[in-house]
């Protein structure tokens, strides 16, 4: 999809972070923008820094509340934006999404529940209503697209990201299937891998569903301020933004921003793959093979400077606490893996 200007988007989760960042970049390209989100307070204001950005009209942002989990909900949310943008989106961009870490053996099914929920199904409920609407529109006809922000966490596992993780790596596979499934109808799709952005999903936790509270992980007001500084070292969501627009215009189905030059990214490619193939070998040849690996390992990169020290994700901030260990209260529990 080369040409966006007089045309419509649909972003999921526009109303903060990346999602907010795509929202700027392709109003400024000239499209009309619907965002959906959760939190009406920052729809409010999403819609003034949208169009303060892009210089767009406020009537040219459709601002949507409501939980992307919601099949009925997610289903009026799409007629709305025929019903006053004149038809479905052209390019279709999934990308809210929450996240919460801690032993994965000590994961409630609410835990799997929220983060997969959101992670993956609201984005399968998104295609499913979203694209027939598209193919019956603009077929071979009019460009249009579907792209979802994943993770780098698609590619790593890791035992404190389980359901989140476990949602990421199933996006992405399910984006590779529609890469090659719309090609018939003139399209394509793209999902956007990024390891590190500067938002406000360190906070998810205080907006997480009431009927899905109960967590095995402890959370905090401190385990969130250490995520926020682990994400205050990401990259700016406008830069973001940029770098799934020049994707779709050339077509690219996975993105991995912090690691966009040739051969750094050929290079992260290998080391996740080896990865992988590590999980083929004996556990002795295992063990050997993954500690060469992790004297290279850079666990969130800052941009493309790779020569620059990874931001230290594990160091707690003065008056946090660490995000990503169990709950005191589950006794069976290693000690090792439970808040202090
Ligand atoms: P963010 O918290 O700033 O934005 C996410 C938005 O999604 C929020 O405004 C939130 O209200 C909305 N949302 C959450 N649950 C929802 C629901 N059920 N229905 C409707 N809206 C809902 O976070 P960020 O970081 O901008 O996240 C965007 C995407 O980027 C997510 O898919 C995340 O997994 C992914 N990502 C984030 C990384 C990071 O370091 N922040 C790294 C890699 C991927």
């Amino acid at each position: 999809m080369k040409n966006f200007a007089g045309k419509i988007a649909f972003i999921t989760g526009g109303a903060s972070g990346a999602g907010l960042g795509q929202a700027k970049v392709f109003s400024k390209a000239g499209m009309k923008v619907a965002i959906a989100d959760v939190r009406q307070d920052a729809l409010d204001k999403a819609i003034g820094e949208i169009s303060a950005y892009s210089g767009c009209k406020t009537s040219d942002v459709l601002a949507l509340n409501f939980d992307l989990t919601d099949r009925a909900a997610y289903a009026a949310a799409a007629d709305k934006v025929e019903a006053t943008f004149g038809g479905p989106p052209h390019l279709l961009i999934q990308t809210a999404g929450v996240n919460s870490f801690g032993p994965i053996e000590a994961s409630t099914f609410d835990d799997f529940d929220w983060v997969v929920g959101v992670c993956f199904n609201a984005v399968v409920n998104g295609l499913l209503i979203f694209v027939p609407r598209m193919i019956k529109a603009y077929a071979n006809k009019t460009e249009f697209h579907v792209a979802t922000t994943s993770s780098m966490g698609a590619f790593m596992a890791g035992s404190g990201t389980g359901p989140y993780s476990a949602a990421k790596s199933a996006v992405n596979n399910l984006m590779y299937s529609y890469a090659e499934a719309l090609k018939p109808y003139g399209a394509s799709a793209t999902v956007l891998c990024p390891g590190n952005i500067n938002s406000n999903i360190g906070n998810a936790e205080k907006y997480r569903p009431a009927h899905l509270k109960n967590t095995g992980y402890h959370v905090s007001e401190g385990t969130m301020k250490h995520l926020n500084s682990v994400h205050a070292t990401g990259i700016d969501p406008v830069e973001l933004g940029e770098i799934l627009k020049e994707a779709i215009e050339n077509e690219r189905i996975i993105v991995l921003p912090d690691h966009n030059t040739g051969e750094q990214r050929a290079a992260q490619l290998r080391g996740l793959n080896e990865q992988i193939e590590a999980y083929c070998l004996t556990g002795e040849e295992r063990a050997a093979k993954m500690a060469e690996l992790m004297k290279n390992f850079r666990p969130m990169p800052a941009g493309d400077d790779q020569d620059a020290p990874p931001p230290m994700m594990w160091t707690v901030p003065e008056g946090a606490e660490a995000f990503g260990q169990g709950r005191k209260d589950i006794e069976w529990l290693a000690d090792s893996k439970k808040a202090k």
